[in-house]
């Protein structure tokens, strides 16, 4: 199974990504901290779910609940009720095809595996945070693993070369990456490395 594979191969740059989002957590000390990661998220997940949700239309038939820029700007909005601009990223990885699309969505639909569990920590850490600003955490809720079954199988359901499974896997390990470095270097307020 190509799923395997990219768990496989992805695995040094979660873990990565999840030791530097526990930092990063456990040294949040106000409500501004979490907007400010919220934000730094959107400034990613937006630009890149706009070039890659209409590249794997095909492959994703449930597409419309995917869209995850949405739940992070709701809960900046209702965190923080006037308007402020938020950065974007411009250092995305190059999706140019279906695989490498399907590649970059694996990095966000994951995220909900552990977005649970981030949930917990955030509140752990804020007092008093309503439920209804932790929604991109929260993401599908008790229907998390079903949803994410459901991805594996169209990703499993639509790679059938060589040159595909690796343009699924660079677009996935680019991804996170790329994420990795453009969370750094904007939460600076930290004393994370
Ligand atoms: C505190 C931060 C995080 C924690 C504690 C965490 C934890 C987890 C856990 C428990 C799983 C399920 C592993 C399994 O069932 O085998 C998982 C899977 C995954 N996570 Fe994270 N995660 C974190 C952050 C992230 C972030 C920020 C992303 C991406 C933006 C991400 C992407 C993924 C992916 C792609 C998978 C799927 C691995 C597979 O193929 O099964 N994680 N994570």
């Amino acid at each position: 199974m190509v799923t395997d594979r990219l768990k496989q191969e992805t695995l040094p740059l979660h873990q990565q990504l999840e030791k530097w989002m526990v930092q990063e957590i456990k040294s949040m000390q106000s409500i501004d901290q979490y907007i400010n990661l919220l934000q730094s998220f959107y400034g990613f997940y937006q630009p890149l779910e706009s070039n890659m949700l209409p590249m794997v239309e095909e492959v994703v038939p449930d597409l419309a609940e995917r869209r995850k820029s949405t739940l992070l700007q709701q809960d900046i909005d209702t965190l923080q009720p006037v308007k402020t601009s938020i950065p974007l990223c411009t250092q995305l990885p190059a999706i140019t095809n279906t695989a490498a699309a399907l590649g970059a969505m694996y990095v966000f639909e994951g995220s909900t595996l552990g977005g649970a569990i981030i949930a917990k920590m955030v509140k752990g850490k804020i007092a008093g945070l309503p439920d209804n600003t932790l929604q991109f955490f929260k993401g599908y809720g008790t229907q998390t693993m079903e949803k994410w079954e459901r991805f594996k199988q169209y990703t499993n359901g639509f790679i059938a070369s060589d040159e595909q499974s690796t343009a699924l896997i660079n677009g996935a390990n680019d991804t996170f990456s790329l994420f990795y470095q453009w969370l750094k270097n904007n939460q600076t307020d930290t004393t994370n490395e």
